[in-house]
């Protein structure tokens, strides 16, 4: 069982004023095997990381679990053994690349295979936006929703159309989301994921955002609508293959993120060397203050690995809009 790791191509921080926002999921996210535990209680077990979390812990990640499992039937819940969840990230945690809401819906499958439910996915993405709250205190829902579904996500308004709606009515989501990777791009987009190795926290992130949106209501909502705007574009250059034209606007768009204070030095020097190296375009991806940096450079990827390698990042070679699972990292 897997929850999908994603990248945001445009629009993050403003998808969640509700502004349009561009995703594509990774086929890598993080995996979760189930099995009776050995203990009285539920446990939640990541053997990378060296660590054991009993539901009734106090940390972070208990607490999640403690949210998730209020949405099983406590019938069930009274009746059964409790599991022991091993969980195995495949993608670096707190990189920018929904390794939180990766890691719920890989605990949420778990429970509902432990219980034997026929929960649909749309029920487990609602589950997973509960425990995204937690995380990010106002998610758009789209980090949910791409770690729930996988594929391509055109997020167009968070606020009146939740993303699992829009996916399935709104936009040619038909086309652009669904339960698997395919997606009709003239072209499979492939990015280099450049990593500040600097860990971040989203929700600290999305709270310093509404500061300054507070502030100067004005100012900001119009970075916002411009970074919305973007993503719509953005998501017309795929399909039409203008690849010169979503190399700006992904340039673009880092300068209206720097705007609204989430880049970082880190972040800065990325994309610098990323951009001298031949990148079309290049910006942070998620919450930003650290985490990871996309380039775009069609056919100069390795130059680039090559380059921010020297410098000390690491960095992988991702190809997404097609079913391709041998390129993450
Ligand atoms: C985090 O991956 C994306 C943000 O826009 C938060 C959200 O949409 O919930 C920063």
């Amino acid at each position: 069982m897997r929850g999908y790791g994603k990248i945001i191509l445009f629009g993050e921080h403003v998808c969640v004023y509700g502004y349009p926002a561009l995703a594509v999921g990774l086929s890598k996210g993080v995996i979760a095997q189930v099995a009776k535990s050995e203990e009285k209680s539920h446990v939640l077990v990541i053997p990378s990381q060296n660590l054991k979390v009993s539901l009734q812990g106090n940390c972070a990640l208990a607490q999640v679990f403690q949210k998730i499992i209020r949405f099983f039937p406590t019938n069930l819940l009274a009746n059964k053994p409790p599991c022991q969840i091993t969980l195995d990230p495949e993608i670096p945690i707190g990189a920018g690349l929904g390794s939180s809401a990766a890691l719920s819906v890989a605990i949420i499958r778990a429970l509902v295979q432990w219980y034997k439910l026929d929960w649909t996915s749309p029920k487990i993405n609602e589950v997973a936006f509960a425990a995204e709250s937690f995380f990010h205190g106002t998610p758009s829902g789209i980090d949910n929703t791409m770690a729930t579904f996988g594929g391509f996500c055109y997020l167009r308004d968070a606020k009146r159309f939740p993303a699992l709606t829009q996916c399935e009515n709104n936009y040619p989501l038909g086309k652009l989301m669904g339960s698997s990777l395919q997606v009709q791009l003239p072209e499979p987009l492939r990015l280099v994921v450049m990593n500040t190795k600097k860990e971040r926290e989203t929700k600290r992130l999305v709270a310093n955002v509404r500061t300054l949106v507070e502030k100067s209501p004005e100012h900001y909502h119009s970075i916002m609508q411009e970074a919305g705007g973007l993503a719509k574009e953005g998501l017309t250059c795929l399909e039409r293959g203008e690849k010169e034209k979503l190399g700006a606007l992904l340039n673009r768009n880092q300068e209206l993120l720097r705007e609204l204070k989430v880049s970082s030095p880190q972040i800065e020097v990325l994309c610098k060397k990323a951009l001298s190296a031949g990148a079309l375009g290049v910006k942070l991806t998620g919450a930003g203050g650290g985490g990871c940096v996309i380039a775009y450079a069609p056919g100069r990827e390795q130059e680039i690995q090559k380059t921010v390698e020297n410098e000390g990042f690491e960095s992988f070679v991702t190809t997404v809009g097609v079913k391709t699972r041998s390129e993450e990292p």
